[in-house]
């Protein structure tokens, strides 16, 4: 089966439906049982069928079918946001005395919540350069459990070499989580290239429409799944009903809409690259990209979220290039249907690797017509030249 017949039709069951194509809503807390002996059973395999609302339903496993399906894993577990499934990952995988390594360029409220919680846990983590690929193997120690990679990362776009890190890992006893939100499971397979956890901030390409949080955990096979499933169930952080349908409501069309950020994307990055004012293009998907013979060998594509350091610019300068855009609305978000823009100046924490000397900038690039893009951005280009005189 194609890749895109696949997420027109994963997960979905219309003959347990009444013939719906779409699985019903289930709005659910309490499930009742005829008898005691039902009920007995049930608690014999807490987390099969439908017990209680927290521990999911059957709209939920609709989900979870569906993304474990295209991710190419073992099975699923959704969660309440993006970040819940990264925390939910880590506080299942680790105990305290365990030994972390998490890349530099990881999105910031993961790197917060290893710095100032896990510790408190005592947990240790240790940040590592994104580019580090086999020489992983130096930082690992007999306590550390899991290496945590994002590739590229959400605001530097440094793209990792995940083969090189899963093999280190593996050959001495670590696993391997990945924050897979960038690519979606549609750009990069990551149980084919060693990762044994990979989390979706649905959240952004799934959902995709900027109206609800969700994230997604899938696990390499049933132990893991076992795990990860009884943490995040004892923590109480279950994706809501509603939420779960407008991502299986989003997937369907993430194919689609993924091809076109890809293609604006490009055409936007292109353009970056042609400005005089700017110093470099972070986008993996351009030749030249640090990072893009890895992700042409790992990676089957690239959505429109990219980063541009500019040559120079004062706060001033850049704050005019930004607040006059007519198509992009400044929002700390990214996956949508509508284009959004970023200064990123100041908000990239860096304790292993250096930050951009340059003012820096992010775009999530949308499904309006690129050519209307392209024409604000000028426009913005030109405030900033003025600016900056
Ligand atoms: C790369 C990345 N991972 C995870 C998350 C967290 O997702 P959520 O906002 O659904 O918690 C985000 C959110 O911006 C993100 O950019």
């Amino acid at each position: 089966m194609k890749r895109d017949t696949r997420v027109a039709h994963a997960g979905l069951h219309p003959d347990k439906h009444q013939g719906a194509v779409n699985p019903p809503v289930y709005h659910v807390s309490t499930v009742t049982y005829d008898t005691v002996g039902e009920m007995k059973a049930a608690e014999k395999r807490p987390f099969e069928g439908m017990r209680y609302g927290r521990f999911g339903t059957p709209t939920s496993f609709a989900l979870e079918e569906a993304v474990c399906e295209l991710e190419g894993g073992h099975r699923s577990i959704s969660t309440a946001s993006g970040l819940a499934a990264i925390t939910g990952t880590l506080t299942a995988l680790l105990k305290a005395g365990d030994h972390l390594l998490v890349t530099d360029s990881v999105y910031f409220p993961t790197r917060r919540f290893c710095a100032d919680h896990l510790s408190r846990w005592g947990i240790e983590t240790t940040f590592y350069d994104p580019l580090i690929g086999a020489g992983i193997a130096e930082l690992i120690r007999p306590q550390t459990r899991l290496v945590f990679v994002e590739s590229p990362g959400s605001l530097t776009f440094e793209v990792q070499d995940i083969p090189a890190i899963a093999e280190q890992a593996h050959a001495r006893g670590a696993l391997v989580a990945m924050d897979n939100t960038w690519a979606t499971p549609l750009f990069f397979r990551p149980f084919e290239k060693g990762v044994d956890v990979s989390i979706q901030a649905a959240t952004k390409f799934i959902v995709g429409h900027s109206d609800a949080m969700l994230g997604v955990i899938t696990c390499k096979d049933q132990a893991l799944w076992q795990r990860i499933k009884a943490s995040v169930a004892a923590a109480g952080v279950c994706a809501g009903a509603e939420e779960v349908y407008l991502g299986l409501r989003g997937l369907r069309t993430l194919a689609v809409r993924l091809r076109q950020h890809q293609e604006s994307g490009l055409k936007l990055a292109r353009f970056v690259q042609s400005r005089p004012e700017v110093a470099r293009v972070m986008h993996p998907a351009l030749p030249g990209d640090p990072g893009h013979e890895i992700w042409k060998r790992d990676f089957t594509g690239a959505p429109g979220l990219f980063g541009f350091e500019l040559k120079r610019g004062s706060n001033a300068a850049v704050e005019a290039m930004l607040d006059g855009l007519e198509h992009f609305s400044l929002g700390y978000s990214w996956g949508g249907f509508e284009s959004l823009i970023i200064p990123t100046t100041g908000g990239v924490h860096r304790s292993a690797t250096k930050v951009a000397a340059g003012p820096t900038i992010r775009i999530h690039t949308g499904l309006e017509d690129p050519d209307d893009l392209i024409a604000d951005l000028a426009r913005g280009f030109e405030r900033l030249a003025a600016g900056s005189d």
